[in-house]
Protein backbone atom coordinates (compact mmCIF):
# COMPACT_ATOMS: atom_id res chain seq x y z
CA UNK A 1 0.00 0.00 0.00
CA UNK A 2 2.64 2.37 1.34
CA UNK A 3 4.93 2.88 -1.74
CA UNK A 4 7.05 5.47 -0.85
CA UNK A 5 7.90 4.55 2.86
CA UNK A 6 10.52 2.23 4.41
CA UNK A 7 11.66 2.05 7.90
CA UNK A 8 15.37 1.91 7.09
CA UNK A 9 17.44 4.86 9.16
CA UNK A 10 15.15 4.19 11.96
CA UNK A 11 16.35 7.33 14.65
CA UNK A 12 13.76 7.01 17.38
CA UNK A 13 14.69 9.48 20.07
CA UNK A 14 12.45 8.28 23.01
CA UNK A 15 10.32 10.93 23.02
CA UNK A 16 6.80 10.70 22.08
CA UNK A 17 5.11 13.02 19.96
CA UNK A 18 1.94 13.19 21.71
CA UNK A 19 4.32 14.27 25.13
CA UNK A 20 5.84 17.03 23.17
CA UNK A 21 2.84 18.32 21.49
CA UNK A 22 1.16 18.29 25.10
CA UNK A 23 4.55 20.27 25.94
CA UNK A 24 4.49 22.39 23.00
CA UNK A 25 0.80 23.25 23.79
CA UNK A 26 2.10 24.42 27.40
CA UNK A 27 5.02 26.57 27.14
CA UNK A 28 4.91 27.98 23.48
CA UNK A 29 2.94 31.03 22.22
CA UNK A 30 -0.50 30.20 20.97
CA UNK A 31 0.70 30.89 17.54
CA UNK A 32 3.51 28.35 17.31
CA UNK A 33 1.27 25.67 14.57
CA UNK A 34 1.73 22.65 13.21
CA UNK A 35 1.37 20.76 9.50
CA UNK A 36 -0.87 17.76 10.07
CA UNK A 37 -3.96 16.66 11.95
CA UNK A 38 -1.81 14.29 13.89
CA UNK A 39 1.71 16.44 14.09
CA UNK A 40 4.40 14.72 12.59
CA UNK A 41 7.88 14.68 14.75
CA UNK A 42 10.39 14.54 12.24
CA UNK A 43 14.51 13.66 13.37
CA UNK A 44 16.42 12.59 10.56
CA UNK A 45 16.78 13.63 6.65
CA UNK A 46 19.06 12.64 4.18
CA UNK A 47 18.85 14.03 0.51
CA UNK A 48 14.84 14.18 -0.64
CA UNK A 49 14.04 11.96 2.16
CA UNK A 50 13.16 12.77 5.90
CA UNK A 51 12.25 10.16 8.69
CA UNK A 52 10.17 10.10 12.08
CA UNK A 53 10.67 9.02 15.24
CA UNK A 54 9.47 5.74 14.24
CA UNK A 55 11.63 5.24 11.93
CA UNK A 56 9.13 5.74 8.89
CA UNK A 57 10.06 7.74 5.78
CA UNK A 58 8.60 10.44 3.87
CA UNK A 59 9.71 11.88 0.85
CA UNK A 60 9.85 16.14 1.46
CA UNK A 61 7.83 17.06 -1.20
CA UNK A 62 7.92 20.82 0.26
CA UNK A 63 11.75 20.53 1.30
CA UNK A 64 11.19 21.97 5.00
CA UNK A 65 8.97 24.65 4.31
CA UNK A 66 10.48 25.31 0.91
CA UNK A 67 14.13 25.94 2.78
CA UNK A 68 15.58 22.90 1.09
CA UNK A 69 17.18 23.34 -2.25
CA UNK A 70 20.56 20.91 -2.50
CA UNK A 71 19.04 17.95 -0.47
CA UNK A 72 19.06 17.90 3.02
CA UNK A 73 21.90 17.09 5.25
CA UNK A 74 24.56 17.08 1.46
CA UNK A 75 27.64 15.09 2.03
CA UNK A 76 29.59 18.20 0.79
CA UNK A 77 28.34 20.17 3.09
CA UNK A 78 28.37 17.82 6.06
CA UNK A 79 32.14 17.63 5.87
CA UNK A 80 32.56 20.42 5.71
CA UNK A 81 30.77 21.78 8.77
CA UNK A 82 32.18 18.39 10.30
CA UNK A 83 35.57 19.09 9.67
CA UNK A 84 35.54 22.94 10.63
CA UNK A 85 33.89 21.56 14.37
CA UNK A 86 36.89 19.18 14.48
CA UNK A 87 39.17 22.28 13.69
CA UNK A 88 37.59 24.32 15.93
CA UNK A 89 37.13 26.67 13.09
CA UNK A 90 35.55 29.86 14.90
CA UNK A 91 31.36 30.31 14.75
CA UNK A 92 30.70 33.77 14.90
CA UNK A 93 33.00 36.78 13.74
CA UNK A 94 30.15 39.31 12.96
CA UNK A 95 31.22 41.18 10.37
CA UNK A 96 33.50 43.03 13.00
CA UNK A 97 36.28 40.57 12.49
CA UNK A 98 37.19 39.28 9.02
CA UNK A 99 36.32 35.99 7.57
CA UNK A 100 36.44 34.35 4.22
CA UNK A 101 33.60 33.07 3.93
CA UNK A 102 31.32 35.81 3.99
CA UNK A 103 33.52 37.80 1.17
CA UNK A 104 33.52 34.53 -1.10
CA UNK A 105 29.42 34.03 -0.68
CA UNK A 106 28.89 37.91 -1.57
CA UNK A 107 31.38 37.27 -4.77
CA UNK A 108 29.95 33.80 -5.50
CA UNK A 109 25.95 35.50 -5.08
CA UNK A 110 26.59 38.69 -6.84
CA UNK A 111 28.00 37.06 -10.06
CA UNK A 112 24.27 35.60 -10.33
CA UNK A 113 22.62 38.78 -9.83
CA UNK A 114 21.39 41.30 -12.78
CA UNK A 115 24.66 43.08 -13.92
CA UNK A 116 23.45 46.27 -12.11
CA UNK A 117 23.25 44.94 -8.94
CA UNK A 118 26.55 45.47 -7.07
CA UNK A 119 26.31 45.03 -3.24
CA UNK A 120 25.60 42.29 -0.70
CA UNK A 121 24.35 42.30 3.12
CA UNK A 122 23.50 38.84 4.93
CA UNK A 123 21.06 38.64 7.67
CA UNK A 124 19.75 35.61 9.50
CA UNK A 125 16.54 35.59 7.50
CA UNK A 126 13.87 36.86 5.17
CA UNK A 127 12.13 38.99 7.14
CA UNK A 128 15.39 40.66 8.28
CA UNK A 129 16.43 41.18 4.33
CA UNK A 130 13.03 42.45 3.28
CA UNK A 131 13.44 45.21 6.45
CA UNK A 132 16.92 45.75 5.55
CA UNK A 133 15.64 46.31 1.79
CA UNK A 134 13.02 48.89 2.48
CA UNK A 135 15.63 51.18 4.98
CA UNK A 136 17.57 51.37 1.73
CA UNK A 137 14.99 52.08 -0.13
CA UNK A 138 13.40 54.54 2.18
CA UNK A 139 17.21 56.07 2.44
CA UNK A 140 18.05 56.21 -1.56
CA UNK A 141 14.79 58.08 -2.55
CA UNK A 142 13.96 59.90 0.26
CA UNK A 143 9.81 58.43 0.34
CA UNK A 144 8.93 56.63 2.68
CA UNK A 145 5.82 54.77 0.73
CA UNK A 146 6.28 50.74 -0.01
CA UNK A 147 3.69 49.33 -2.29
CA UNK A 148 3.19 45.62 -1.99
CA UNK A 149 0.61 43.35 -3.33
CA UNK A 150 -2.44 41.56 -2.24
CA UNK A 151 -1.97 37.99 -1.55
CA UNK A 152 1.92 38.53 -0.83
CA UNK A 153 4.16 37.36 2.05
CA UNK A 154 7.50 39.25 2.74
CA UNK A 155 7.87 37.96 7.43
CA UNK A 156 6.82 38.31 10.45
CA UNK A 157 9.01 41.41 11.42
CA UNK A 158 7.17 44.69 11.77
CA UNK A 159 8.08 46.48 8.52
CA UNK A 160 7.76 43.10 6.39
CA UNK A 161 4.23 42.32 7.89
CA UNK A 162 3.08 45.36 7.08
CA UNK A 163 3.64 44.65 4.02
CA UNK A 164 1.79 41.46 4.12
CA UNK A 165 -1.67 40.81 2.23
CA UNK A 166 -3.39 38.24 4.45
CA UNK A 167 -5.48 38.86 7.35
CA UNK A 168 -4.41 36.02 9.08
CA UNK A 169 -1.17 37.12 9.43
CA UNK A 170 -1.99 40.48 10.49
CA UNK A 171 -2.61 41.64 14.10
CA UNK A 172 -4.93 44.05 15.69
CA UNK A 173 -2.70 47.06 16.51
CA UNK A 174 0.32 45.99 14.56
CA UNK A 175 1.67 49.39 12.78
CA UNK A 176 0.67 49.68 9.16
CA UNK A 177 2.26 52.62 8.00
CA UNK A 178 3.64 53.83 4.72
CA UNK A 179 2.17 50.86 3.09
CA UNK A 180 -0.20 50.75 0.20
CA UNK A 181 -1.51 47.04 -2.09
CA UNK A 182 -1.87 46.48 -5.18
CA UNK A 183 -3.80 44.68 -7.43
CA UNK A 184 -3.12 40.80 -7.02
CA UNK A 185 -1.63 39.48 -10.71
CA UNK A 186 -3.71 36.08 -10.26
CA UNK A 187 -4.60 34.86 -13.34
CA UNK A 188 -6.34 31.77 -11.86
CA UNK A 189 -9.02 34.27 -9.85
CA UNK A 190 -8.14 37.49 -11.92
CA UNK A 191 -9.74 40.51 -9.65
CA UNK A 192 -10.19 42.16 -13.38
CA UNK A 193 -12.74 39.29 -14.12
CA UNK A 194 -10.50 38.70 -17.27
CA UNK A 195 -9.21 35.51 -19.26
CA UNK A 196 -6.12 35.33 -20.89
CA UNK A 197 -7.69 36.14 -24.43
CA UNK A 198 -9.14 39.15 -23.21
CA UNK A 199 -6.21 40.37 -20.73
CA UNK A 200 -3.79 43.57 -21.42
CA UNK A 201 -2.85 43.49 -17.88
CA UNK A 202 -4.95 45.16 -16.14
CA UNK A 203 -3.14 44.21 -12.74
CA UNK A 204 0.04 45.78 -14.10
CA UNK A 205 -1.46 49.26 -14.77
CA UNK A 206 -2.98 48.76 -11.67
CA UNK A 207 0.04 49.72 -9.96
CA UNK A 208 0.28 53.23 -11.34
CA UNK A 209 -3.65 53.74 -10.62
CA UNK A 210 -2.67 52.55 -7.12
CA UNK A 211 0.46 55.38 -6.85
CA UNK A 212 -2.08 57.85 -8.35
CA UNK A 213 -4.56 57.66 -6.18
CA UNK A 214 -2.89 56.14 -2.69
CA UNK A 215 0.11 58.29 -2.57
CA UNK A 216 1.59 61.96 -3.23
CA UNK A 217 2.54 60.62 -6.62
CA UNK A 218 6.37 59.46 -5.51
CA UNK A 219 7.55 56.03 -3.71
CA UNK A 220 10.18 54.57 -1.89
CA UNK A 221 9.51 51.26 -3.45
CA UNK A 222 7.54 48.15 -4.38
CA UNK A 223 7.95 44.63 -3.19
CA UNK A 224 7.18 41.60 -5.10
CA UNK A 225 7.29 37.90 -5.67
CA UNK A 226 8.39 36.57 -8.56
CA UNK A 227 6.00 33.60 -7.73
CA UNK A 228 4.25 34.85 -4.81
CA UNK A 229 4.73 31.70 -2.28
CA UNK A 230 1.91 32.03 0.81
CA UNK A 231 0.00 32.93 -1.55
CA UNK A 232 -0.70 30.36 -3.41
CA UNK A 233 2.31 30.03 -5.81
CA UNK A 234 0.89 32.46 -8.20
CA UNK A 235 3.11 33.00 -10.83
CA UNK A 236 1.83 36.10 -13.12
CA UNK A 237 3.85 35.52 -16.74
CA UNK A 238 7.04 37.93 -17.32
CA UNK A 239 5.46 40.80 -19.49
CA UNK A 240 3.61 41.55 -15.83
CA UNK A 241 7.16 42.35 -14.23
CA UNK A 242 8.14 44.19 -17.28
CA UNK A 243 5.31 47.21 -16.81
CA UNK A 244 5.47 46.69 -13.43
CA UNK A 245 9.14 47.45 -12.91
CA UNK A 246 8.80 50.64 -15.50
CA UNK A 247 6.00 52.10 -13.51
CA UNK A 248 7.61 51.69 -10.13
CA UNK A 249 10.64 53.41 -11.52
CA UNK A 250 8.78 56.15 -13.56
CA UNK A 251 7.50 57.70 -10.04
CA UNK A 252 10.59 57.62 -8.78
CA UNK A 253 11.01 53.91 -6.55
CA UNK A 254 13.45 50.76 -6.00
CA UNK A 255 11.53 47.64 -7.21
CA UNK A 256 12.57 44.72 -4.39
CA UNK A 257 12.55 41.03 -5.82
CA UNK A 258 11.65 39.36 -3.06
CA UNK A 259 13.51 35.66 -3.87
CA UNK A 260 13.04 33.90 -0.72
CA UNK A 261 11.01 30.77 -1.78
CA UNK A 262 11.84 31.29 -5.63
CA UNK A 263 15.88 31.86 -5.37
CA UNK A 264 18.66 29.13 -5.09
CA UNK A 265 17.77 27.47 -8.61
CA UNK A 266 14.59 26.12 -7.85
CA UNK A 267 12.74 27.69 -10.59
CA UNK A 268 13.85 28.65 -14.53
CA UNK A 269 17.65 27.59 -14.86
CA UNK A 270 19.44 30.93 -13.23
CA UNK A 271 20.26 30.57 -9.41
CA UNK A 272 17.50 34.06 -9.01
CA UNK A 273 14.30 34.41 -10.93
CA UNK A 274 14.60 37.96 -11.15
CA UNK A 275 17.32 37.08 -13.57
CA UNK A 276 15.56 34.65 -15.94
CA UNK A 277 12.11 36.87 -16.29
CA UNK A 278 14.52 39.78 -16.95
CA UNK A 279 13.18 41.78 -14.13
CA UNK A 280 14.86 44.82 -13.78
CA UNK A 281 14.95 44.82 -10.31
CA UNK A 282 17.14 47.32 -8.01
CA UNK A 283 17.07 45.10 -4.96
CA UNK A 284 16.90 41.35 -4.58
CA UNK A 285 16.71 39.61 -1.21
CA UNK A 286 17.19 35.52 -0.12
CA UNK A 287 16.45 33.00 2.28
CA UNK A 288 15.24 30.04 2.57
CA UNK A 289 16.69 27.21 0.16
CA UNK A 290 19.80 29.99 -0.18
CA UNK A 291 21.14 28.24 3.14
CA UNK A 292 19.70 24.96 2.63
CA UNK A 293 18.32 24.81 6.02
CA UNK A 294 21.10 27.50 7.74
CA UNK A 295 19.70 30.32 9.10
CA UNK A 296 20.71 33.01 6.25
CA UNK A 297 19.08 35.26 4.52
CA UNK A 298 20.76 38.42 2.15
CA UNK A 299 19.91 41.70 0.69
CA UNK A 300 21.78 42.25 -2.85
CA UNK A 301 21.32 45.46 -3.97
CA UNK A 302 22.44 48.33 -6.87
CA UNK A 303 24.88 50.87 -6.32
CA UNK A 304 22.74 53.68 -5.29
CA UNK A 305 20.68 52.32 -2.67
CA UNK A 306 24.00 50.70 -0.95
CA UNK A 307 25.96 54.03 -1.17
CA UNK A 308 22.80 56.50 0.16
CA UNK A 309 23.54 54.68 3.65
CA UNK A 310 27.36 55.67 3.79
CA UNK A 311 27.66 57.30 6.99
CA UNK A 312 25.25 55.33 9.03
CA UNK A 313 25.79 52.36 10.76
CA UNK A 314 23.81 49.15 10.38
CA UNK A 315 24.29 45.94 12.15
CA UNK A 316 23.59 42.11 12.92
CA UNK A 317 25.04 40.07 15.36
CA UNK A 318 25.10 37.01 13.28
CA UNK A 319 24.65 38.27 9.87
CA UNK A 320 27.97 36.91 7.91
CA UNK A 321 28.65 34.60 10.37
CA UNK A 322 31.29 31.64 9.01
CA UNK A 323 28.91 28.37 9.77
CA UNK A 324 25.88 29.79 8.01
CA UNK A 325 27.79 31.69 5.23
CA UNK A 326 29.59 28.41 4.18
CA UNK A 327 26.78 26.45 3.94
CA UNK A 328 25.13 29.40 1.80
CA UNK A 329 28.56 28.98 -0.66
CA UNK A 330 28.63 25.53 -0.85
CA UNK A 331 24.75 25.09 -1.50
CA UNK A 332 25.55 27.18 -4.45
CA UNK A 333 28.72 24.94 -5.57
CA UNK A 334 26.94 21.79 -5.12
CA UNK A 335 23.73 23.46 -7.05
CA UNK A 336 26.10 24.65 -10.10
CA UNK A 337 28.12 21.52 -9.83
CA UNK A 338 25.00 19.17 -9.83
CA UNK A 339 23.13 20.87 -12.39
CA UNK A 340 20.84 21.31 -10.27
CA UNK A 341 19.07 24.34 -11.47
CA UNK A 342 18.41 22.32 -14.69
CA UNK A 343 17.02 19.46 -13.39
CA UNK A 344 14.57 21.78 -11.16
CA UNK A 345 13.17 23.16 -15.09
CA UNK A 346 13.35 19.50 -16.33
CA UNK A 347 11.04 18.18 -13.25
CA UNK A 348 9.05 20.98 -12.57
CA UNK A 349 7.90 19.97 -16.14
CA UNK A 350 7.44 16.86 -15.42
CA UNK A 351 5.67 17.59 -12.39
CA UNK A 352 3.45 19.92 -14.16
CA UNK A 353 2.21 17.69 -17.15
CA UNK A 354 1.44 15.14 -14.49
CA UNK A 355 -0.36 17.03 -12.75
CA UNK A 356 -2.38 18.92 -15.44
CA UNK A 357 -2.78 14.66 -16.60
CA UNK A 358 -4.65 14.93 -13.31
CA UNK A 359 -6.93 17.24 -13.68
CA UNK A 360 -8.64 14.97 -16.07
CA UNK A 361 -9.82 12.79 -13.53
CA UNK A 362 -10.25 14.94 -10.43
CA UNK A 363 -12.57 17.72 -10.78
CA UNK A 364 -11.84 18.98 -7.28
CA UNK A 365 -8.77 20.91 -9.37
CA UNK A 366 -9.16 23.71 -10.25
CA UNK A 367 -6.02 24.87 -11.91
CA UNK A 368 -2.15 23.71 -11.48
CA UNK A 369 0.77 26.66 -12.05
CA UNK A 370 3.75 27.68 -10.98
CA UNK A 371 7.54 28.05 -11.89
CA UNK A 372 9.85 25.09 -12.15
CA UNK A 373 9.90 23.05 -8.87
CA UNK A 374 7.26 25.77 -6.99
CA UNK A 375 4.19 23.79 -8.17
CA UNK A 376 0.88 25.05 -6.96
CA UNK A 377 -2.44 23.05 -7.41
CA UNK A 378 -5.79 24.79 -6.29
CA UNK A 379 -8.51 22.77 -4.72
CA UNK A 380 -11.82 24.10 -5.52
CA UNK A 381 -15.64 22.84 -4.57
CA UNK A 382 -16.62 23.37 -7.80
CA UNK A 383 -14.71 24.66 -11.24
CA UNK A 384 -17.83 27.28 -12.23
CA UNK A 385 -17.88 28.79 -8.80
CA UNK A 386 -14.23 27.89 -7.84
CA UNK A 387 -15.40 27.68 -4.78
CA UNK A 388 -12.07 27.18 -2.05
CA UNK A 389 -11.68 23.30 -0.85
CA UNK A 390 -10.09 24.47 1.92
CA UNK A 391 -10.93 21.33 4.37
CA UNK A 392 -10.51 19.25 1.04
CA UNK A 393 -7.32 20.80 0.96
CA UNK A 394 -5.99 19.90 4.70
CA UNK A 395 -7.01 16.23 3.81
CA UNK A 396 -5.44 15.87 1.15
CA UNK A 397 -2.50 16.96 3.03
CA UNK A 398 -3.16 13.96 5.64
CA UNK A 399 -3.97 11.33 3.12
CA UNK A 400 -0.37 12.24 1.58
CA UNK A 401 1.72 11.81 4.58
CA UNK A 402 0.22 8.51 5.30
CA UNK A 403 1.18 7.52 2.35
CA UNK A 404 5.00 8.73 3.11
CA UNK A 405 4.87 11.96 0.99
CA UNK A 406 5.18 15.44 2.74
CA UNK A 407 3.48 18.11 1.23
CA UNK A 408 2.51 22.18 2.32
CA UNK A 409 -0.34 24.38 1.69
CA UNK A 410 -1.13 28.00 1.21
CA UNK A 411 -3.32 30.69 -0.07
CA UNK A 412 -5.40 33.25 1.56
CA UNK A 413 -7.95 30.09 2.14
CA UNK A 414 -5.31 27.33 2.30
CA UNK A 415 -6.61 25.47 -0.60
CA UNK A 416 -3.68 25.47 -2.31
CA UNK A 417 -1.47 22.34 -2.00
CA UNK A 418 2.46 23.11 -1.95
CA UNK A 419 4.74 21.57 -3.84
CA UNK A 420 8.45 22.45 -3.45
CA UNK A 421 10.92 19.31 -2.91
CA UNK A 422 14.73 19.45 -3.12
CA UNK A 423 15.87 20.20 -6.47
CA UNK A 424 17.66 17.27 -6.53
CA UNK A 425 14.87 15.30 -6.82
CA UNK A 426 14.54 12.48 -9.56
CA UNK A 427 11.92 11.18 -12.30
CA UNK A 428 11.00 8.50 -9.87
CA UNK A 429 10.73 10.47 -7.39
CA UNK A 430 8.29 13.17 -9.12
CA UNK A 431 6.61 10.10 -10.50
CA UNK A 432 5.67 8.86 -6.95
CA UNK A 433 4.49 12.29 -5.99
CA UNK A 434 2.02 12.40 -8.91
CA UNK A 435 1.17 8.90 -8.04
CA UNK A 436 0.21 9.32 -4.38
CA UNK A 437 -1.15 12.74 -4.70
CA UNK A 438 -3.73 10.88 -7.44
CA UNK A 439 -4.22 7.76 -4.97
CA UNK A 440 -4.82 10.09 -2.42
CA UNK A 441 -7.74 12.24 -4.41
CA UNK A 442 -9.30 8.63 -5.44
CA UNK A 443 -9.10 7.80 -1.69
CA UNK A 444 -10.71 11.13 -0.37
CA UNK A 445 -13.49 10.78 -3.12
CA UNK A 446 -14.62 7.13 -2.04
C1 LIG B 1 8.43 35.45 0.05
C2 LIG B 1 8.86 35.48 1.49
N1 LIG B 1 9.53 36.55 1.94
C3 LIG B 1 9.95 36.61 3.21
C4 LIG B 1 9.72 35.59 4.10
C5 LIG B 1 10.20 35.68 5.51
O1 LIG B 1 11.30 34.84 5.68
P1 LIG B 1 11.70 34.34 7.16
O2 LIG B 1 10.61 33.46 7.66
O3 LIG B 1 13.01 33.64 6.93
O4 LIG B 1 11.87 35.57 7.99
C6 LIG B 1 9.03 34.46 3.67
C7 LIG B 1 8.74 33.34 4.59
O5 LIG B 1 7.96 32.46 4.35
C8 LIG B 1 8.58 34.39 2.33
O6 LIG B 1 7.91 33.34 1.86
Amino acid sequence: MNTIRATEGSNETGHSTDDLVARRKQHFLPTALTYHQEPLQLVKAQGEYVWDEQGRRYLDGIGGIVCISAGHNHPRIKEKLIAMLQNDEIQHTSMLYVSSYPVELAEQILAEAPDNITRAAFTNSGSEANELAFLAARQATGESMVINLRHSYHGGTSAALAQCGHHNWRFRNQPVSNTTSAMEPYCYRCPFNKTADSCSLECAKNVETTIQTTTHGRIAAMIVEPVMGVGGFIAPPKEYFDEVTRIVHEYGGKYISDEVQTGAGRCEGDFLLTKSLGINADMVTMAKGFGNGAAIGAVLMDEDSASSMAGKLHFNTFGGDPFQTVQAKLTMDVIREEKMAENAVAMGQRLMDGLKGLMNEHEIIGDVRGRGLLMGMELVKDRNTKEHATAETAALMDRCKDHGLLLGKGGLFGNVLRIAPPISVNEQQVDEMISVIDRSLHELRS
